[in-house]
């Protein structure tokens, strides 16, 4: 068994209440008229950086720091509060994926023989998210399973695209559709069945999180299961390249279709004997789609028709609620996060954020768990979000709400641990408005001063940290770092996250007058919060946790 029992930190006392606030897509980049976080009003954060110069710094927030694949690979909010949350780094999703691919494992594994009896009978559908952003999925691994699977069995076989534009540049899709479909066409030379069945924008179809808004996944199930949707098309190719034409359309956002035949009739539903994959690796907006493919009993929309199926995860989504029951990967064993340490050695821990980041600031942050440990010990707060609309439309999102619970936690002295995450700079960020998302960074900025405030008035202690870079950086760069240029020469403005380095500042009148980061460890990342958290608790984090980043000197 594991021994919970944490060692007392030598110079730091317990029983102080901590500030854990995140904000959400807040990297540190140059000033520069792209940088929404320079260009914003934000006072409370920039006293943070031009206060205490050893209590504020830099941590890396992508790539391996975060368990990613390769330093390519921005970061984001599931690998950001995974590493938050439990001080060591895993490899994630898609880098065991990646590996699972590579060595031909994934097909010796229970869940792909599991989806192969119905290759000689059925149709193998693979539904997700169609882009080279890493974030949720690859397309590079979508191409790997389809002649993986065509080679053992797989005779016919149906994609359904959701179009991206929120990891990749907005218009990449009709690339990604065109790579697909033209590697479609080459299995069918070779007498395989295969091609694109149905798609849509992946904020409109299918891919809701945190149940924010079911109509979303019911339009794909619409459209992948029913084979109806509202526009019909010929080849995939040629619905993105119309829908896309469209005044406003984005790829974000792009309407559901279904591929059909001469007759009119959709090439791909799923119907009974079918094997369904859905093939993006990250949990968070595939757990309601798994829901609706997986459960019996299931009241959050009129399915119409239940196939029965054999479907597979490319991960299992949930390991608590076993969501899915089968997958081609096992996801990360994210073990011991600082939570359960934190639960056993009597802090009591409240969260809270609104819906589209709640799991964010507790699931992931729990190491992809869900629920409590200890629900005596532990009080989660979801603020619902907005639903239906683009947050560019309402930039200010919950943040008063979220710092309203985050005051009213720290004054109700019930709690060590008040944790919030502030997602204004990243969901605003994402729809590439920047005079919106400036807006966003402001009202994120005015969330952290009450929680501070609150923090000084209790004599308390905060740490203000992000989970990857976003607003910072609103434009698509060349080589050396220049704005780059379309075709039409214009911007293109850079809706996904970033590279960059994320700050930590930490904190507040229960600080003792010596704590200071350490200058030994440069390379710090998202991993070293954990055992700094937990520092600042009292105690001293587990020996295999990434090491604290401060330390107390006697002054
Ligand atoms: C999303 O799911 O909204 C984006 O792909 C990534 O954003 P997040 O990692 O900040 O949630
Ligand atoms: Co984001």
């Amino acid at each position: 068994g594991v021994s919970w029992k944490l060692a007392d930190h030598p110079k730091l006392p317990k029983g102080k209440v901590v500030a854990m606030i995140v904000l959400d897509g807040w990297g540190e980049a140059h000033d520069n008229q792209y940088n929404c976080i320079s260009v914003a009003e934000t006072p409370t954060m920039d006293s943070l950086k031009n206060g205490a110069p050893d209590r504020w710094r830099l941590v890396r927030a992508h790539g391996t720091a975060v368990g990613l694949p390769t330093e390519d690979d921005m970061g984001n909010s599931e690998v950001g509060h995974n590493a938050l949350g439990a001080g060591r780094i895993f490899a994630q999703g898609a880098k065991l994926c990646d590996l699972a691919l590579e060595s031909g494992k994934i097909y010796d594994g229970e869940g792909f023989n599991y989806i192969k009896e119905s290759f000689e009978s059925g149709t193998l559908h693979l539904i997700g998210l169609l882009s080279d952003g890493g974030v949720h999925s690859r397309i590079d691994q979508v191409l790997l399973l389809v002649k993986g699977a065509s080679e053992r069995g797989a005779k016919r076989i149906r994609v359904h695209a959701l179009t991206d534009g929120r990891d990749v540049l907005d218009g990449s899709s009709v690339a990604f559709v065109e790579t697909l479909q033209n590697y479609l066409s080459e299995l069918r030379e070779q007498g395989i069945d295969a091609q694109i069945a149905s798609g849509g924008g992946r904020m409109y179809v299918t891919m809701d999180r945190y149940e924010n808004d079911w109509d979303v996944v019911k339009r794909g199930w619409d459209a992948q299961v029913l084979g109806e949707a509202p526009y019909k098309f010929k080849s995939a190719l040629e619905a993105v390249k119309t829908l896309r034409a469209e005044p406003k359309a984005n790829d974000q956002y792009l309407p559901p279709f279904v591929i059909v035949d001469e007759s009119g009739k959709a090439v791909g539903p799923i119907v009974d004997g079918d094997a369904v994959v859905t093939f993006n690796f990250r949990a968070d907006r595939m757990v309601m789609a798994a829901k609706a493919f997986e459960y019996e009993d299931f009241d959050k929309f009129d399915r119409v028709r239940v196939p029965k199926i054999r479907y597979a995860g490319m991960l299992q989504y949930d390991g608590e609620l076993k969501l899915p029951n089968h997958y081609l990967v096992s996801p990360p064993e994210i073990d011991r996060t600082s939570g359960e340490y934190l639960t056993h050695n009597g802090v009591r821990t409240f969260a809270c954020s609104e819906t589209v980041k709640f799991g964010h600031v507790t699931f992931f942050w729990n190491g992809n768990r869900s629920g409590y440990f200890d629900s005596e010990m532990e009080e989660y707060v979801e603020v619902p979000s907005d639903s239906g609309i683009t947050f560019n439309v309402q930039p200010k999102m919950k943040a008063l709400e979220i710092a309203e619970k985050a005051r009213d936690a720290i004054l109700s002295g019930k709690f060590h641990q008040v944790r919030v995450n502030l997602p204004n700079s990243d969901m605003v960020g994402h729809t590439g408005d920047i005079a919106a998302t400036v807006v966003a960074c402001k009202a994120a900025d005015e969330a952290v001063k009450m929680i501070l405030d609150t923090i000084e008035q209790v004599g308390g202690i905060y740490v203000v940290t992000a989970d990857h870079g976003n607003a910072e950086d609103m434009v698509k760069r060349n080589k050396k770092g220049e704005p780059a240029l379309d075709k039409d020469g214009k911007i293109q403005i850079l809706t996904s996250h970033t590279l960059e380095p994320v700050p930590i500042a930490i904190g507040g009148p229960g600080l003792l007058p010596g704590v200071r980061y350490r200058k030994d460890v440069p390379s710090g990342g998202l991993a070293n919060v954990a055992a700094t958290v937990m520092n600042l608790h009292g105690f001293v984090a587990p020996d295999d946790y990434e090491t604290t980043l401060i330390e107390v000197v006697d002054n």
